[in-house]
């Protein structure tokens, strides 16, 4: 909550599974487009919130599946759990709220009559979250007749359905818009409203976020009958909510656009850096350029690539250092000449980069330094670089010949799982 000193820019709310997360797209494309998108333009003043249905154990294994970026809050479980920052700190506030006219033993119990009702997974039943399978067609009747049983115990309960088979029962003041507007009561309290707010889902569970007055919404264009449904019934005329053309993350771009609510055009669309006017100067935007470009650099997807090596060792100090995770240290100048021997080494074969957590501290009038985790996917192996790069403009405000590269020092993170054959070049 306390990364930004004033209001966000703007706010992401988004839900993961088929909104951020296309499990149809194997290659990742659209939420490595998004990635590329959040961390070279709003990162450094906004705030991304994932919101999904999952448990933090299926969240977590969701984490290590597909190149997600960390947000900055977590929502996990429908609404019912909130955590903050990298570390997943827990609101306690929040779980206190959530206590009123709950019991887990009575909903538990008394959902056993329904032999409709197929458990799920234990991992998924969290302290305020009883959740179920049901087919299409019975959950209707089957969530009326439980309600009226739940009332009867004086409980005050509240049932989603989802993707046309979760049937999750919370406590009425649960859910993933409860959770949003009790986010955004604390940051008005604060002073730190956002200035925007867009909600981004797919689902049933998702459509509660849509009903939080002032907040921009977008169903992506896969979105569940359930949702489109509730849409027509509840918020047809509300101009604020768009049915995207385009898929997940894609549809969370498109909106971007669509609403005017900042800079949509991400660098992964940019195909010619060289050509790529400056209008987008900033630290964040600098790196995100360059390990992009590595990476299409070792897919050899760069043509015509002696104009850029010269552009690349243009960008870098004559006296700058890169100190590589391995603790070998070589001037930045023979890292861009080293790249020409793995040109294409990763050609026609699943290669992907992003980098997370992108952060610039402006430590001079013209220098900055920024940290970042730099991911790197090859194959089946995963890892993950803590990377410190202090980066300069010859002029402030940054000039049309844009930054100077003065040294880049790289360490294995933790988060790293498979440690690899160092042999390469790391950049
Ligand atoms: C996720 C959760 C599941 C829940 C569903 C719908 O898939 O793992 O427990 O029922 O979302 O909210
Ligand atoms: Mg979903």
């Amino acid at each position: 909550m306390d990364r930004l000193k004033t209001s966000a820019r703007l706010m992401i709310v988004s839900d993961l599974d088929h909104t951020m997360v296309d499990h149809h797209d194997s290659e990742n494309l659209s939420l490595l487009r998004f990635n590329a998108l959040w961390e070279s333009n709003y990162r450094h003043d906004s705030l991304l919130v994932f919101s999904t249905g999952r448990s933090p154990v299926l969240y977590k294994k969701l984490r290590e599946e597909k190149p997600m970026l960390t947000p900055d809050i977590t929502i996990m479980s429908v609404g019912t759990e909130i955590t903050y920052g990298n570390l997943m700190v827990p609101d306690d506030g929040w779980v206190e709220i959530l206590n009123q006219k709950w019991n887990k033993s009575i909903v538990i119990e008394e959902s056993k009559k329904f032999p409709e009702l197929t458990l799920q997974a234990e991992t998924e039943l969290r302290p305020h979250k009883v959740s179920f399978y049901v087919e299409k067609d019975k959950a209707q009747a089957v969530s009326k007749a439980l309600m009226e049983c739940f009332e009867k115990h004086g409980l005050d309960v509240k049932i989603i359905y989802s993707g046309g088979m979760d049937l999750d029962i919370l406590p009425q003041g649960a859910g993933k818009g409860q959770a949003l507007a009790y986010l955004l009561k604390k940051f008005k309290a604060e002073g730190k409203l956002p200035n925007n707010t867009l909600v981004c889902g797919d689902s049933g569970n998702d459509a509660e976020l849509f009903s939080i007055p002032e907040v921009y919404g977008v169903m992506v264009s896969n979105a569940q009958e359930e949702l489109l449904k509730w849409h027509a019934e509840n918020a047809k005329n509300n101009p604020k909510i768009i049915h995207a053309t385009e898929r997940c993350a894609a549809g969370i771009i498109q909106a971007i656009g669509h609403f005017g609510l900042g800079p949509n055009t991400s660098p992964r669309d940019v195909m010619d850096f060289l050509d790529c006017k400056l209008e987008n100067v900033n630290p964040g935007h600098e790196v995100v350029k360059f390990y992009l470009f590595y990476e299409r650099w070792r897919r050899a997807e760069v043509e015509n690539f002696e104009p850029y090596l010269a552009s690349l060792k243009a960008a870098c100090d004559p006296s700058g250092v890169h100190v590589e995770p391995t603790g070998v240290e070589h001037s930045l100048c023979d890292g861009i000449d080293g790249m020409r021997s793995i040109y294409g080494d990763k050609q026609g074969k699943q290669f992907r980069v992003w980098i997370d957590r992108v952060l610039p501290t402006q430590i001079g009038s013209n220098t900055w330094l920024v940290k970042l985790n730099k991911w790197e996917l090859s194959g089946e192996e995963r890892n993950c670089c803590k990377t410190t790069v202090i980066i300069s403009s010859k002029e402030a405000p940054v000039a049309a010949d844009g930054f100077t590269w003065m040294h880049v020092h790289q360490t294995w993170s933790q988060e790293e799982t498979n440690l690899k054959d160092n042999s390469t070049i790391i950049l």
